[in-house]
C-alpha cells in the first residue's frame, strides 16, 4: 500500500475513534456513571431482557438512588405475603406492585402516610368505605374521626363509574387500598422508578392533583413570593439533599413540600401531610382542627428557619382573620340555603336544583380560594378568585332565592335566563 493510502487510511481510522469518544461523552450521565458490570449484578437477569423489552425503564431505575444502593429490581417485583403471584419466566412476580412492597423497606414513611388525609380520608371522599376492611376504617377513623367512615360524594354518585375511575380517582387514589391490604401509592409523588426526592419536592409533583379553581394551590403558590423566586433559582438549588441533612443552604426557598413535609435545618421530616396543619380549610365553614396549636407550631417552626417571628405571627392574624371572615359570608349564605329547603322550596336532594350548584361554586371554588390564598401568599386569590367572587355569587344567590319566593319554585317568565347563566 503506497504510504499516501496508509496516511489517509489513519487519519480516517483516529476520526472515527475521537468521534465515538466524543459521542459516548455526550451520552447521558445515567449511562456512563453507572458501568455495566456492577448494573448488572444489582439487577440480575432481569434487566438483560428489560434492556431490550421496556428499555427506559432500566434506564430510569439506573439513574436512581436505589441502583446505587444496590437494590435489585427484585427487591421491589417480588411477591410479598397475601400479594398474588405472577409467573414470570424462572421468577414469581407480584401481580402488582404496591407501597406494601415499600414498606418492607421504608416502615416509617408508610407508617405516617398511612395516618395522613392522602390515605384513608382521600378514598373515602370518592368511594365511601368501598374496598375497606373493618380493621381498616376503625384505623382511618381513629386519627380522622368522621372521615372514613362515611358514604361516597354526592357528585362523584351522580357522575358515575366512568367519571369516577379517570376523574375523581385519577387524583384520589393516591389513598386506595389494595388487594394486599396495604394502603395507598407511593409512587403518585416518587415514580416507580426515579423514586427520587427531587421529584418530590417539585411544586408541579403536588400540583398534578393541586391545582383548579376548588383547590388551586399550584396557581397560588406560582404567583407567591415564594413561587416567583422558586422558579427563577432553582437551578442553583439543590433538589436531591438527604432529607436528614437538608439546610436552607440546599434549599432557600420553599416548595410545597418544605412547608408541608421536610426537615428543614434539623426539623423532623414527615409524610403526615396533615401535621402541620391547624384549620379544615376545605371545608365549607373552615373550624380549627383538633391539633390546631401543634399544627401552627409546626408549621411555623419552618417559617422561623427564614423569617423573623414578627412577620410569621402578622401573616398568620392577618390569614386567620381571612378564614373568620370567609366563614361569616358562607354561614349567611348557608343559612339562607336552609330556609329555602325548609320552606319546601328546594327538595332534599342535593344537586337538582341549579340554585345547588351555585352555591357549591359559592364556597368550594371562591370561598376555599379565599382561604388558601391568605395562607399561601396569593393576594390576588384572596382579592378577584376569592373575596370579589364571593360578592357577586353572593349576590346572585340572593336574586334566585328571592326569585323561588316569588314564585313559589315554579318556572316563571324571564327566569330561565337567570338558571343558563350557570
Ligand atoms: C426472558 C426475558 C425476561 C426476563 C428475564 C424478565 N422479563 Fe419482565 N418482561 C419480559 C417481557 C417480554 C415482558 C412483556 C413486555 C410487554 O408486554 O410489552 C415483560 C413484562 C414485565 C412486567 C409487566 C408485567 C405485566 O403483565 O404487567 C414486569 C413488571 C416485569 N416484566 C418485571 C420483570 C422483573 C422484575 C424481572 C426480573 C425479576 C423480569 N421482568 C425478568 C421479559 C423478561
Ligand atoms: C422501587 C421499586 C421498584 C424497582 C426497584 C423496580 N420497579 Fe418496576 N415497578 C414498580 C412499581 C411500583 C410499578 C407499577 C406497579 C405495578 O404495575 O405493579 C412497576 C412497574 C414495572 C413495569 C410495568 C410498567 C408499565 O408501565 O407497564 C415493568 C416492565 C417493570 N416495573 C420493570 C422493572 C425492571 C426491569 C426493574 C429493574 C431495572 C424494575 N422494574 C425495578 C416498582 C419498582
Ligand atoms: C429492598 C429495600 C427497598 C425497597 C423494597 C424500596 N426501597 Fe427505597 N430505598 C432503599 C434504600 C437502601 C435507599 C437508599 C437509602 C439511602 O441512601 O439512605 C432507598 C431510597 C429511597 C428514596 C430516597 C431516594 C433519593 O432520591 O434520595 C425514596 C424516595 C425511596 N427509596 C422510595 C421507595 C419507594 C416508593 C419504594 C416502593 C415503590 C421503595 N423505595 C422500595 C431501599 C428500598
Ligand atoms: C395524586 C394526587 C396528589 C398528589 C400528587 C399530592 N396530593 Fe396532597 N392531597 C390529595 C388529595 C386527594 C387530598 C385530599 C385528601 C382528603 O380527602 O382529605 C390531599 C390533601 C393534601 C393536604 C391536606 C391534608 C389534610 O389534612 O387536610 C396537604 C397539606 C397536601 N395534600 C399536600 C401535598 C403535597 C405537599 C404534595 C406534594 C409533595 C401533595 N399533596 C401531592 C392528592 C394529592
Ligand atoms: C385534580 C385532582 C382531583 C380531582 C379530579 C378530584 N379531587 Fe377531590 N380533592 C383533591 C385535592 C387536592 C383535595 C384537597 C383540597 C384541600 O385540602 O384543599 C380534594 C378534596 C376533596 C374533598 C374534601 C376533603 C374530604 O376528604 O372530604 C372531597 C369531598 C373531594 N375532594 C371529592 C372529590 C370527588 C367526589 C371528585 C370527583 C367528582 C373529586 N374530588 C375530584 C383533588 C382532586
Ligand atoms: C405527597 C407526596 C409523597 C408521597 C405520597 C410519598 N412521599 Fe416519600 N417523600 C416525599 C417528599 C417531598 C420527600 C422529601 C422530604 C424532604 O424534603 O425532606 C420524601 C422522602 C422520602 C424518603 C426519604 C426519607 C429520608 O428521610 O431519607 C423515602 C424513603 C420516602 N419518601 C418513601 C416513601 C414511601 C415508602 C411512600 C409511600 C408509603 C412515600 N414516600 C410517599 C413525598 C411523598
Ligand atoms: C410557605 C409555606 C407553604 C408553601 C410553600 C405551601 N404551603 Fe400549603 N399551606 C401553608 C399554610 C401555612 C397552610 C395553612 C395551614 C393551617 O391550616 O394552619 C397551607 C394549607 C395548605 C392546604 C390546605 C389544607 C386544607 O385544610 O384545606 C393544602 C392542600 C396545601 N397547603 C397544599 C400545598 C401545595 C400543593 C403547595 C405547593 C403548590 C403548597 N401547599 C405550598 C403553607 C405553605
Ligand atoms: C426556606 C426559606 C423560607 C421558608 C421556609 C418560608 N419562607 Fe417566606 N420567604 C422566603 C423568601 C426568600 C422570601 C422572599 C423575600 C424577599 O422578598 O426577598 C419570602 C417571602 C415571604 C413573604 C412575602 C414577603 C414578606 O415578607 O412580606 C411572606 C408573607 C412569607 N414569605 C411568609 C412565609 C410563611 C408564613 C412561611 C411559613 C408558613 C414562610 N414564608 C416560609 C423564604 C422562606
Amino acid at each position: 500500500m503506497p504510504f499516501r493510502s496508509i496516511f489517509i487510511a489513519f487519519v480516517i481510522g483516529s476520526s472515527l475513534i475521537v468521534a465515538a469518544l466524543m459521542v459516548n461523552r455526550a451520552r447521558p450521565a445515567g449511562d456512563t456513571s453507572h458501568p455495566l458490570p456492577a448494573f448488572t449484578r444489582a439487577t440480575g437477569r432481569c434487566a438483560q431482557c428489560h434492556r431490550e423489552e421496556t428499555a427506559a425503564i432500566v434506564h430510569q431505575f439506573e439513574r436512581s438512588q436505589h441502583s446505587q444502593a444496590n437494590i435489585t429490581c427484585y427487591d421491589c417485583h417480588q411477591a410479598l405475603d397475601g400479594q398474588d403471584d405472577l409467573e414470570h419466566y424462572t421468577f414469581v412476580l407480584a401481580r402488582e406492585v404496591t407501597s406494601l412492597n415499600c414498606q418492607a423497606c421504608h416502615r416509617t414513611e408508610y407508617e405516617q402516610f398511612a395516618r395522613s388525609r392522602h390515605a384513608l380520608p382521600a378514598w373515602a371522599a370518592v368511594r365511601g368505605t368501598a374496598r375497606l376492611s373493618a380493621d381498616q376504617i376503625a384505623f382511618g377513623e381513629r386519627y380522622h374521626p368522621g372521615a372514613v367512615d362515611r358514604p361516597p360524594n354526592a357528585l362523584a354518585l351522580l357522575e358515575g363509574p366512568a367519571a369516577i375511575q379517570t376523574g375523581c380517582l385519577g387524583c384520589h387514589d393516591i389513598g386506595r387500598p389494595n388487594p394486599d391490604g396495604s394502603i395507598g401509592s407511593c409512587t403518585e409523588c416518587h415514580s416507580r422508578h426515579s423514586t427520587s426526592i427531587a421529584l418530590a419536592r417539585e411544586p408541579q409533583t403536588c400540583g398534578q392533583c393541586h391545582m383548579g379553581p376548588d383547590h388551586a394551590q399550584l396557581e397560588i403558590y406560582n404567583a407567591s413570593k415564594h413561587g416567583v423566586l422558586f422558579n427563577a433559582q432553582r437551578a442553583s438549588m439543590n433538589l436531591s439533599a438527604d432529607p436528614k441533612l437538608l439546610t436552607t443552604a440546599d434549599m432557600p426557598i420553599p416548595t410545597c413540600a418544605t412547608c408541608h413535609m421536610s426537615g428543614l435545618d434539623g426539623l423532623k421530616v414527615t409524610h403526615d401531610t396533615t401535621e402541620r396543619l391547624s384549620y379544615f380549610l376545605f371545608a365549607e365553614v373552615s373550624e380549627q382542627r383538633p391539633g390546631y396549636l401543634s399544627g401552627q407550631t409546626e408549621m411555623q417552626e419552618t417559617c422561623l428557619k427564614c423569617h423573623a417571628s414578627s412577620n410569621v405571627n402578622r401573616f398568620y392574624a392577618e390569614a386567620e382573620a381571612v378564614v373568620s371572615a370567609t366563614n361569616d359570608v358562607v354561614r349567611e349564605v348557608e343559612e339562607l340555603m336552609a330556609d329555602l329547603r325548609s320552606e319546601g322550596l328546594l327538595t332534599p336532594e342535593p344537586f337538582d336544583e341549579a340554585i345547588e350548584f351555585l352555591y357549591f361554586d359559592f364556597w368550594h371554588y371562591f370561598g376555599r380560594t379565599a382561604k388558601h390564598g391568605a395562607f399561601m401568599g396569593g393576594a390576588d386569590f384572596v382579592q378577584w378568585h376569592g373575596n370579589y367572587e364571593l360578592l357577586l355569587k353572593r349576590t346572585e344567590l340572593e336574586e334566585m332565592a328571592a326569585a323561588l319566593r316569588r314564585t313559589g319554585g315554579r318556572d316563571e317568565p324571564g327566569s330561565a335566563s337567570l338558571v343558563e347563566h350557570f
